[in-house]
């Protein structure tokens, strides 16, 4: 059946979430909640009918995290109530429920919607924590067979995993109008669960924060320290345990633990690990209950952008002391096994961290499945986490992680000793393949174009390889990987840009593909590389660098062979600059875009300000008085603007026509190959940029760029240094001191990047900016 039309009922928290990811798929959407029949706004004006349903879409476009990619999207969202709108339901295809998590509330919906809903239509509960088999226990057989749970996470558009539970009666078909609706039209990761407690995810997840959490509070370990242990060292989010706690909420937190303790068995682990925090109730009670309160374990004070800590004696905050964790910095770049090693605290803590949830995951097997890839995908789509539980033991090594156990007295579940003196994945004949409980080895299997690049990598070779970057040759195609931390770019990783392309070239390969399937596609130019240089007033060597990235990108955006980049996540400064020398972009719909270099004091030397501006000229159509575009150019560049769907990214010229997006990442790589195979169409966009010289406004203009920047500071609204760094914006963009009508070559635009590159990181501020931003995640405003 296809899906054309839907309903949400509940525009809480995950209602109107998943609302905004069905109205971004372009879909008709009608949000129902409970009719408002009294009360009064902030300005005492009565409430209108649909207030609950209207203040679950206003949440949609919180511009810190928009649930909708565009206007366009909005339009497709109707507001309305259970009371007055009910009857719209009749022709909708599938009506999620997501009402309060109360069985008699969903279950006297579920009898309204038997009687209002055409007889195909397919029904499905948002609940976290009621089994299907209680939801529909009251229901007709014809009810049971079309409903089944759509477990979203929060916040809906943002996070890929969706849990998908079939009931005892669900109809097949069902799960597979659901599954293709979710996964290609929502972007979802689908992962197929049986109807078990707390799913995968949670289950899973929910456990190993509170073994964190418990293992930190028994062994006197503060909550920075423990963050920085339980995260980026076991690639889990870098909010750890504590800072995940703030994140979510304490209290809402505590009533997750509460309801999984609630539901799992008498004997499942999870119990161990459940028990009541009276620092936390205490918490709870004095309203300390995390970021959306401004304070619980860590409080933050904008006004000085310092972090404090509760101190759980005093219960005062202090200033959050400087961390040395050499285990926890070996462990982020030596891997998970240096973990293992650590005797003291912080390895006692890992140990234990690690060694019960792990083993909790195995354990799992064959209750929740027999295989262990719906339980990493949860894990890694659900949780941000880089590995799923069984990743991490083949990262640590089956044998030497069960040698541990045995070590440490503890139980080695069965499903584990599988696996002893083998793994749970390995590449064969081509395929990735998981071991199943019944001991054979099966291919993992994704839907037709579903394809993760991390899976894919293991079954291939690469072509050429460094520290920071690979390219592997595929199907006569080049594709070039980065894989350095945030995908930070440096002279190796442009190196190995080159060598693709010059390789592509000689090898008379189809063409070529820039992607990766890492969180982000790059965050940029490495700031530590450029920190070198100046520490070592190395101005040559800073040149040479930009030089070469410049005329790597050039080349790129200059071949006869097409070249796509399939990007996801962000996309900024450096690594944008790759983004916009390609041919063909296909991006994911979540993709941030943006040239920041002004945060940092500096311009895009790698004909990112260049290309911004040939954009301009193109999108508005200059002709030959280009003051328009250079003015576009040059506030894009001076507010480092970001686009945070690939719609405004158009808007914003950062995109181009031809550039498309796709909802699902996964499907990103197909895709690329796709493009490729059609990028002699003449659609395709795919033909080399030869951007043609300019003539430039020159200095009145540059003048009044400059004017302008000076009344800003005036009024307060930039610091000097901003001055600075517009200043040297305004000059490349309109060519700086010269006539009027003075024409400029794609080369001079380079040079004059390189020179105002160069000019900036020679002052002081620029300097602290950068230094500020790497050793403490944010630059100064000086
Ligand atoms: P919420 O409290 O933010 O929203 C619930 C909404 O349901 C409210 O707007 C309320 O007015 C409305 N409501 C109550 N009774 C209703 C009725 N009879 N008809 C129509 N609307 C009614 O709750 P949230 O967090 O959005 O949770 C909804 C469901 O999703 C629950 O089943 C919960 O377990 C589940 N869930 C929640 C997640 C989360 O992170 N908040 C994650 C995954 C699932």
């Amino acid at each position: 059946m296809d899906i054309k039309k839907v309903a949400v009922i509940g525009a809480g928290t995950m209602g109107a979430g998943i609302a905004g990811q069905v109205a971004n798929a372009g879909v008709e959407i009608w949000l129902l909640d409970l009719p408002t029949d009294s009360g009064t706004d902030a300005e005492g004006n009565a409430l209108g009918i649909n207030a609950v349903a209207e203040r679950g879409l206003e949440r949609l476009r919180d511009p810190d995290s928009p649930g909708l990619m565009s206007d366009a999207a909005e339009a497709n969202i109707h507001i309305g109530n259970i009371r007055d709108d009910f009857h719209q339901l009749a022709d909708c295809d599938w009506v999620a429920e997501a009402v309060v998590e109360r069985l008699d509330i969903k279950k006297d919906l579920y009898k309204r919607l038997d009687d209002t809903c055409h007889a195909n239509a397919i029904i499905t509960s948002n609940t976290s924590t009621i089994p299907i088999s209680l939801l529909v226990e009251d229901m007709p057989k014809a009810f049971q067979k079309r409903f089944a749970i759509t477990h979203f996470f929060n916040p809906v558009r943002f996070m890929r995993l969706l849990e998908l539970v079939r009931g005892e009666h669900t109809d097949p078909a069902v799960i597979d109008t659901l599954d293709a609706f979710c996964e290609q039209r929502l972007g979802k990761g689908v992962v197929n669960c049986a109807d078990t407690p707390g799913f995968l995810g949670n289950r899973v997840g929910v456990y190993a924060i509170q073994c964190a959490l418990h293992a930190a509070l028994d062994l006197g370990l503060t909550p920075p320290e423990a963050d920085a242990l339980f995260g980026r060292p076991m690639g889990i989010p870098k909010t750890g345990v504590f800072g995940l706690y703030d994140l979510i909420g304490i209290d809402l937190m505590s009533d997750v633990v509460q309801s999984l303790v609630n539901i799992l068995p008498d004997g499942d682990a999870f119990h161990a690990e459940s028990g009541v925090v009276p620092l936390m109730s205490e918490m709870i009670a004095n309203g300390q209950t995390g970021n959306k309160q401004g304070k619980g374990f860590y409080r933050t004070y904008e006004a000085t952008n310092t972090r404090y800590l509760l101190d759980f004696t005093t219960r005062e905050y202090n200033e959050s002391p400087r961390l040395n964790l050499p285990l926890a910095e070996r462990a982020e770049k030596e891997g998970l096994q240096v973990l293992l090693e650590g005797d003291g605290l912080y390895g006692q803590f890992a140990w234990r961290v690690l060694s019960r949830t792990l083993t909790y995951a195995a354990s799992l097997i064959p209750e929740v499945g027999d295989d262990p890839v719906p339980v990493d995908d949860a894990m890694k789509l659900g949780y941000n986490w880089v590995q799923g539980p069984f990743e991490m033991i083949d990262a640590i090594g089956v044998d030497n992680f069960i040698a541990r156990l045995e070590a440490d007295g503890q139980a080695v579940p069965e499903f584990l000793r599988k696996a002893a003196g083998s793994s749970f994945y390995k590449a064969e004949e081509g395929e990735l393949k998981s071991l199943q409980d019944s001991k054979v080895w099966s291919a993992i299997t994704r839907p037709e174009g579903v394809v993760r690049f991390t899976e894919k990598r293991q079954t291939l070779k690469p072509e050429n390889s460094n520290e920071v970057a690979s390219w592997f040759k595929l199907d006569d195609v080049a594709l070039v990987e980065f894989h350095s931390k945030a995908n930070a770019l440096d002279g190796d990783s442009m190196a190995l840009l080159e060598d693709a392309i010059q390789q592509t070239s000689a090898q008379g390969l189809r063409g070529l593909i820039i992607h990766n399937d890492a969180q982000h596609f790059s965050c940029g130019v490495n700031l530590n590389g450029v920190r070198d240089f100046f520490r070592n007033e190395d101005m040559d060597g800073l040149d040479g660098f930009l030089n070469h990235f410049q005329q790597t990108v050039h080349s790129m955006a200059n071949t006869d062979f097409p070249v796509v980049t399939a990007a996801s996540g962000m996309s900024l400064g450096g690594g944008f600059e790759v983004v916009l020398h390609s041919k063909q972009v296909i991006c994911h719909a979540n993709s941030v875009t943006g040239l920041v270099e002004s945060l940092v004091g500096v311009v895009p030397g790698g004909g990112g300000c260049k290309e911004t501006l040939y954009r301009w000229v193109d999108q508005l159509s200059c002709g030959d008085d280009i003051t328009k575009a250079a003015w576009k150019a040059f506030m894009s560049l001076g507010y480092g603007r970001t686009a945070s769907s690939p719609l405004l990214a158009k808007k914003l010229a950062m995109l181009r026509p031809n550039d498309t997006f796709e909802m699902n990442r996964d499907r990103l790589f197909d895709k690329a190959f796709e493009a490729i195979d059609n990028a002699a169409g003449p659609d395709s966009g795919q033909v080399a940029f030869n951007r043609p010289a300019l003539s430039v406004p020159g200095e009145a203009v540059f003048h009044e760029m400059v004017e302008w920047l000076k009344e800003h500071h005036g009024k307060g609204m930039f610091t000097p240094h901003d001055v600075v760094v517009g200043t040297e914006m305004a000059r490349i963009v309109t060519g700086g001191e010269v006539a009027v009508g003075t024409v400029l070559s794609e080369q001079d635009f380079y040079d004059a990047e390189r020179s105002s590159f160069l000019r900036l990181v020679a002052t002081q501020a620029t300097r602290e900016r950068i230094n500020t931003m790497l050793d403490s995640g944010k630059p100064v405003r000086n």
